[in-house]
């Protein structure tokens, strides 16, 4: 496998609205960043991915962009923007920036101009139809944010598509001016040293709505590799789609190494092998942890030889992983400490969303007014208000599962607003910042913070750890999760509880031939196999290395 430069990286995601907020708006922005820059240092990540800081009017928090080349004055200036870019390299951090190129806000000035005629030059940039022969919606395409995917323009009596907010129309990719200027637009940005893309819903761009198509569509990978070629393809980037959909197969046509497209996809398996078949993630079902193992090992097993994974367990669409997949109470460090180990152990890029490195949890704001969320605000009227879910259930849903989880400000100390402004926050701050924040994270050596340092480091030191093959282990065993990884002689034997209950594992000979050294264990003080069992307390994680050296 040809190395790459970003094989051994870990991203760190940014959703810079939440992140640090420099001038005291109540808005986190982009000076924010650079000053908490050797945070990120400490921590040791070599990438961050930052949510778009582009102009937009914020409908749904900057994935609405009306100007490619213009920041949100909320965030800062453009000379801000290119001294974080600087400012990071310095310290040896790229910057991967969000491309959402899907759709443009309906402020952008192209869908200004196309609103003006039908024979407008930009027109045929977005996607319109003529109403049905009843004067009713061309079809019954939904959108993603609910309510029908299509909106009425008066003026020129026809309709257009936006698979997201009415705000967010989208783009027609059929139209190769279009195309072009998006090319030039992400080469416009890497002349300013950014060193790749996460591209947004990027799997709807080869959409035939016609035939009802949305993701995955018939188009979706010449113009994949079309973009690789006028864009990044000569240029050592780091490139990343969101792909709802993406299956292993799938994934491999993205990421393969001969298939010249992107470095690598998200996946949402973990995410939506819990969602209701009817409501979706407003009445998801109990993790399965079952489920998860099997998941994430279908995955490993398909890219092992070829392709690359992205490993994450949440972003800013998504709730807190120690809420949902561990123990927020409790076993809050022990759980999140163990679902790291998890996933920072596999093959593939890990992605950490800030916030996630202090163990920051899901939050339950007293007031529907309290969040903020477009999602939220148009998923409770769909189906609260029509009576298809009571407000109860719907309210279990958002704290479930809600975006604004993530969303709440970064949690910096204990004083007012966390330490995040002295302003009034854009969004409420989580009541327990008081115990969960970063000055009380980097006082206490055992913290999960440093624990998540420790595993970045690790990768950076053993190739078994990038390039190594996966194996399952121990399958029998329930409750727990079991893997090894080799690379030449080397070899990484990670064990796992995931489970509340102390657990007595019984561990092959096979196995225990491989246990080395641990280097990574999220309980303090030894634990040894004994007469081939290990005894496992709650969430306790172990990986033990058998390396030449
Ligand atoms: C996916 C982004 O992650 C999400 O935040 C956004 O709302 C949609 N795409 C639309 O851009």
């Amino acid at each position: 496998m040809l190395r790459r430069w970003w094989h051994d990286a870990v991203v760190y995601q940014i959703y810079p609205r939440s992140f640090y907020d420099d001038n005291n708006d109540g808005i986190g922005d982009i000076p924010g960043i650079i000053s908490k820059l050797d945070y990120l240092k400490e921590l040791g990540v070599s990438i961050i991915w930052l949510s778009p800081v582009y102009q937009s009017p914020m409908d749904d928090n900057g994935y609405d962009i009306s100007d490619y080349k213009a920041i949100a004055e909320e965030f800062g200036t453009m000379e801000d923007m290119e001294q974080l870019i600087a400012a990071a390299k310095q310290k040896g951090i790229s910057i991967m920036m969000d491309l959402v190129v899907n759709h443009t806000s309906d402020e952008h000035s192209w869908f200004v101009e196309a609103l003006q005629s039908p024979d407008n030059k930009y027109r045929d940039y977005y996607i319109w139809r003529d109403p049905a022969t009843n004067g009713g919606v061309p079809n019954d395409l939904q959108s993603i944010f609910s309510g029908s995917a299509w909106e009425f323009d008066e003026k020129s009596g026809q309709y257009y598509l936006h698979l997201f907010s009415k705000k967010q129309p989208d783009l027609n990719w059929d139209n190769e001016q279009l195309r072009h200027d998006i090319y030039n637009m992400m080469n416009w940005w890497l002349d300013k040293g950014i060193k790749g893309f996460r591209m947004d819903v990027i799997d709807l761009i080869g959409k035939d709505i016609d035939k009802g198509i949305t993701g995955n569509g018939p188009s979706l990978h010449p113009r994949l590799k079309e973009m690789n070629q006028h864009s990044f393809g000569s240029r050592d980037t780091i490139t990343v789609g969101e792909t709802w959909g993406a299956t292993p197969d799938i994934a491999l046509q993205y990421s393969g190494e001969s298939r010249e497209e992107l470095s690598m996809v998200f996946q949402f398996e973990h995410v939506t092998a819990f969602h209701d078949e009817q409501f979706g993630k407003w009445k998801s079902k109990p993790v399965d942890f079952n489920v998860l193992k099997d998941i994430f090992t279908k995955w490993q097993l398909a890219l092992n030889d070829d392709g690359w994974n992205s490993l994450f367990w949440n972003n800013h669409d998504l709730p807190r992983v120690v809420s949902k997949y561990g123990d927020d109470k409790e076993y809050r460090t022990e759980s999140a400490k163990m679902l790291a180990t998890m996933i920072h152990f596999m093959k593939g890029t890990p992605y950490i969303f800030q916030g996630e490195e202090i163990g920051m949890t899901n939050v339950k704001f007293p007031q529907f007014s309290d969040y903020n969320d477009i999602e939220i605000h148009n998923a409770y009227q769909d189906l609260v208000d029509s009576n298809k879910l009571d407000h109860e259930s719907m309210m279990e849903g958002i704290y479930a599962d809600g975006r604004d989880n993530a969303r709440t400000p970064m949690q910096w100390d204990d004083s007012l607003h966390a330490g995040f402004t002295t302003g009034t926050p854009w969004l409420k701050v989580n009541p327990n910042y008081d115990n969960i924040n970063v000055e009380q994270a980097l006082d206490d050596k055992d913290s999960i913070f440093y624990y998540y340092k420790h595993l970045v480091q690790l990768r950076k030191e053993m190739p078994v750890m990038v390039y190594g093959k996966f194996k399952r282990i121990i399958e029998q065993e329930q409750a727990v999760f079991a893997y090894q990884r080799t690379h030449e002689n080397d070899t990484l034997t990670v064990i796992l509880n995931h489970t509340n209950q102390v657990q007595h594992v019984k561990i092959p000979e096979e196995v225990i031939t491989e246990c080395g050294k641990v280097i990574a264990h999220n309980y303090k003080g030894d634990n040894h196999i004994q007469h081939h069992e290990l005894v496992l307390q709650p969430y306790e994680s172990i990986v033990y290395v058998n390396a030449t050296v």
